[in-house]
């Protein structure tokens, strides 16, 4: 019955399989999941960042038409968690400007949000602290991932002191917010110590593992279920405050089913963000641009309420050679909301200010900002010495160039003006690991014709529903057709979570294996119902080499002589991220990544209030993102080399390199059409005045 068939689904760019039931609106999301009467609850927020609730009195509330149950922190139900973030209305402590401190269950939402503005919350302020404190920074155990805090190889005092060529600069991003389109959403019915949510999240396993740990209760009572996101950008790999909330007030209405989604000056405040990180990058230099030391030193915000530590300078670690190299990261705990992953955590920001050196020491030493990348291209993994599986960031240079034009433009500083305009040119390179993770498998059963294929996945409007697919098809070797994928639910074969750019290559693993293994179970003679589940084998590539993804940003902006503006004319990202899966939804992600890179270079700064301790911006209006007529000429392509040692598929992720080397690539150009090098994000137009 098995028939294989040719060509592959591999490589073609079938449309979403979901893609018009999201177009006419037929995708249930969490908040949109039919329930039998459910109940909304609203959270009453903290307008004090720091302090211990004295009173909260709820007489007004309760007295609303509608309003079934005011939770505070003497009637919420007990939870069991360390996880200071998900300890929701547990105690009378206040840590954060937005943090929950009361919450209302009302028949409506308009009620519950009346209540919510009922309740009076009487707290005693304490001194807070949101700004940095250079005598107050402390070093983290580890960074995000596990990566290890400081590196130290070599001499990099004595490579600095002996160089021909010196670039000593310190380079700040900005506080910058996930947003989603889909904001954070939950709704959650307890019937008896069994808890089902539908969650928007980016790990339904993750979300089930998280909610039973705050519950006390066994993993297998809790159901998961995420068929649809509309986005996360890692703001959903964990659930955060909104959901324990959710499931707090469920608890204490049995049976009832109870709904939570986030305002979006909410998500400002409990669902994470990347925080503000200042970088001092030193690189010492031949005076042909051939590196003898690259230094990297990290101060990054983090929530003094729990920890939370970007892996900001692991991307100089393996970037580029030098026999001296030293590494540090140092975090600033401040009364401030929970940071948390956004796209490319560590990578993004870090890449920013590596590549914008790695551009002013081009410029030093007068060479062409792609040859002195390439001058630089270690043989092995500098920090660990294993060998890349494989490492395209030449290629990708090269060919990105070529693509581009980078070799028509005028090479000087300060271009002459084209009308009112200043046009310059940038290039950045752009990496990102090649993550597969552990604990994933799959579940194949023979439905004659077709096959059904499970596994605990989820896709955040990425294109996992049709990517995972594809792999399928051509594991069973049949058309892509004849397979019925099922995801998103805790109910199917356990998932990791569609983080760390690795969801395709670790779900993929799985269900590859569940194939081949139903294939060696039943060969031809599979009947009706047959099925297999299978646990993808470890990944052991790790132990023996260094896995990345690659690419090479190009950029090219206008830069008004009179008023600052700066308009990306162009923007073209080359990549190396092996063998692409569906070339369609690939190249989506890409160039959605890159689109937020850019938004990261001019538009976005959540702006911190020092006086009031909060971000002054919370909202889509002042907070700027890029729109569509920001976006102009924007493209991006791969070198389609397959990467054998890492997965069956040859796949590297895709989802979080589009935003690396991005911003970098922006300032470089910003500084090729003015003269002017702008080191502290976003690049406003009072920088060029
Ligand atoms: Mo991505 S920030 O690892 O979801």
């Amino acid at each position: 019955m098995i028939e294989p068939v040719t060509p592959s689904a591999i490589g073609r760019s079938p449309a979403r399989v979901d893609g018009l039931a999201k177009a006419m609106g037929l995708a249930p999301y969490a908040d949109d999941q039919p329930v039998p009467e459910p109940l909304h609850v609203v959270a009453v927020e903290s307008t004090v960042p720091r302090g211990r609730i004295s009173a909260v009195d709820t007489t007004a509330a309760s007295a609303v038409d509608g309003v079934v149950l005011v939770l505070t922190h003497e009637n919420a139900p007990r939870t069991a968690t360390a996880d200071r973030e998900l300890a929701v209305l547990q105690d009378d402590r206040v840590h954060f400007r937005g943090q929950v401190v009361a919450a209302v269950v009302a028949t409506t939402v308009e009620a519950a949000r009346a209540a919510a503005g009922a309740v009076v919350v009487d707290v005693a302020a304490e001194p807070f602290s949101v700004v940095v404190d250079p005598d107050e920074l402390y070093a983290p155990d580890a960074l995000n991932a596990g990566y290890p805090t400081d590196t130290d190889q070599g001499d990099l005092d004595r490579a600095l002191a002996v160089a021909d060529v010196v670039v000593d600069r310190t380079y700040t991003t900005a506080r910058t917010y996930n947003s989603p389109m889909e904001p954070h959403a939950t709704t959650a019915t307890w019937t008896g110590d069994d808890l089902h949510v539908y969650e928007s999240t980016q790990s339904v396993h993750g979300a089930r593992d998280t909610l039973a740990e705050v519950f006390g209760v066994d993993p297998e009572r809790v159901r998961v279920t995420c068929p649809f996101v509309g986005g996360g950008f890692g703001a959903k790999g964990l659930p955060h405050a909104g959901a324990v909330l959710c499931a707090l007030a469920a608890r204490a209405l049995p049976g009832r089913a109870v709904r939570f989604a986030a305002t979006r000056r909410q998500m400002f405040r409990i669902t994470g963000y990347r925080p503000r990180i200042t970088q001092r990058v030193r690189l010492a230099a031949t005076v042909d641009g051939v590196l003898t030391g690259i230094g990297v030193d990290v101060v990054q915000e983090t929530a003094r309420l729990k920890e939370f530590a970007e892996q900001v300078p692991v991307a100089a670690r393996m970037m580029y050679a030098a026999p001296h190299r030293r590494t540090s990261q140092r975090l600033a705990a401040l009364d401030v909301p929970v940071p948390s992953w956004m796209r490319a955590p560590g990578e993004a920001p870090g890449m920013f200010a590596l590549e914008s050196a790695i551009d002013e020491l081009a410029h030093a030493c007068g060479l062409d900002p792609v040859d002195v990348r390439v001058r630089n291209e270690p043989l092995r993994d500098p920090a660990t010495g294993k060998p890349f599986t494989s490492r395209g960031l030449v290629d990708c240079l090269h060919e990105g160039a070529d693509r581009f034009g980078w070799y028509d433009r005028d090479p000087r500083v300060r271009t002459p003006r084209r009308g009112p305009w200043r046009v310059g040119r940038g290039v950045a390179a752009a990496t990102y690991p090649a993550y597969r993770n552990a604990a994933n498998s799959a579940l194949v059963r023979f439905t004659d014709p077709g096959y059904r294929v499970e596994i605990g996945a989820a896709d955040l409007g990425t294109g996992a529903w049709t990517a995972l697919a594809q792999i399928a098809a051509d594991a069973l070797g049949v058309d892509v057709a004849r397979v019925d994928l099922a995801i998103g639910d805790t109910r199917h074969p356990r998932a990791s979570v569609a983080g760390g750019s690795s969801g395709t290559a670790s779900w993929g693993t799985a269900i590859v294996e569940a194939a081949r293994a139903f294939r060696d179970k039943f060969g031809a003679g599979a009947a009706a119902g047959d099925e297999v589940l299978a646990d993808a084998p470890r990944n052991a590539v790790g132990d023996t080499h260094a896995a990345h993804a690659y690419g090479a940003q190009f950029a090219e902006v206008h830069v008004h002589e009179d008023t600052g503006e700066v308009r990306v004319a162009r923007l073209h990202g080359h990549f190396d991220v092996g063998r692409v899966i569906n070339p369609r939804t690939a190249r989506s992600q890409l160039i959605g990544g890159m689109v937020m890179g850019m938004s990261m270079a001019l538009h976005e700064d959540a702006t911190m209030d020092a006086a009031l301790g909060h971000t002054s911006n919370a909202d889509l209006a002042s907070y700027h993102v890029p729109t569509h007529a920001d976006v102009l000429d924007i493209t991006a392509d791969w070198l389609g080399v397959p990467d054998p040692l890492l997965n069956p598929m040859g796949s590297k992720g895709i989802g979080e390199i589009g935003i690396t080397g991005t911003a970098a690539a922006i300032a470089n150009a910003c500084f090729a059409a003015t003269g002017v090098r702008v080191r502290e994000l976003p690049i406003t137009l009072d920088r060029f005045l």
